[in-house]
């Protein structure tokens, strides 16, 4: 099992659903197995019983899917799953966690005109999604096997290189579904997969925010 882990807006959906289509493994997304559990938007749930018991079912939840540690999936976590200890703990010990790394410029972007994720329904997210990085940032790094920058490449180029990594640390086999062989080029040829992965920013060891 791949998790994904990041901040809002950072691709975790989009990346883990295309990234699960072309290994031909399954999707999940722990938000919307929640949402689905509690039967009402997560927004509201915030707003109804606080961040506190949200908290409570994110963690029951994400015990309970990454008990499948082995099976060919890949998991979209919501953004604040790496706050528990308990969280970050289960997530590296049952699966290869990668953390898609974007700054909160780049967020701020993407989500200004979000109206579903409750901690950015506030006078300055630009402000918020900076506080959030310099308090996670740190959490995604601790609890991730590797990390991906999301800054330019697009959705097929991250795809590409999540499975050039995974590809190049063996783990390619255990995520396709018994019986597929499945290349890092995948659909697309190896050598547009390599160019694509120019782009320094890919993978750096410690980049800016
Ligand atoms: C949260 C992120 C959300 C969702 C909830 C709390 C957070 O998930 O779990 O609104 O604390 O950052 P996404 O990262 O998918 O937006």
């Amino acid at each position: 099992m791949v998790s994904l882990v990041g901040l809002p807006g950072g691709g975790k959906s989009t990346v883990g659903r295309q990234l699960a289509r072309r290994l031909g493994a399954r999707f999940l997304d722990a938000d919307t197995v929640l949402e689905e559990r509690i039967g009402m938007p997560i927004r509201a749930y915030f707003e109804q019983h606080g961040e506190a018991a949200f908290r409570d079912l994110e963690e029951a939840v994400i015990d309970e899917l990454t008990r499948e540690g082995a099976a060919p999936l890949i998991l979209a976590t919501g953004g604040g799953a790496v706050l528990r200890p308990a969280n970050r703990e289960r997530l590296k010990a049952r699966t290869t966690v990668i953390y898609l790394r974007s700054s909160p410029d780049e967020l701020y972007r993407r989500l200004r005109h979000d109206t579903q994720r409750p901690l950015l329904q506030v006078a300055d997210p630009l402000a918020k999604l900076r506080e959030l990085y310099e308090q996670r940032h740190p959490l995604y790094d601790e609890v991730a096997h590797y990390r991906v920058d999301t800054g330019r490449p697009s959705v097929a180029t991250l795809v590409n290189m999540i499975m050039m990594q995974l590809d190049m640390a063996g783990l390619m086999s255990a995520l396709a579904p018994a019986g597929q062989a499945v290349s890092a080029a995948g659909g697309g040829s190896a050598a547009s997969a390599a160019g694509e992965l120019a782009t320094p920013a890919a993978f750096s060891p410690d980049p800016a925010p």
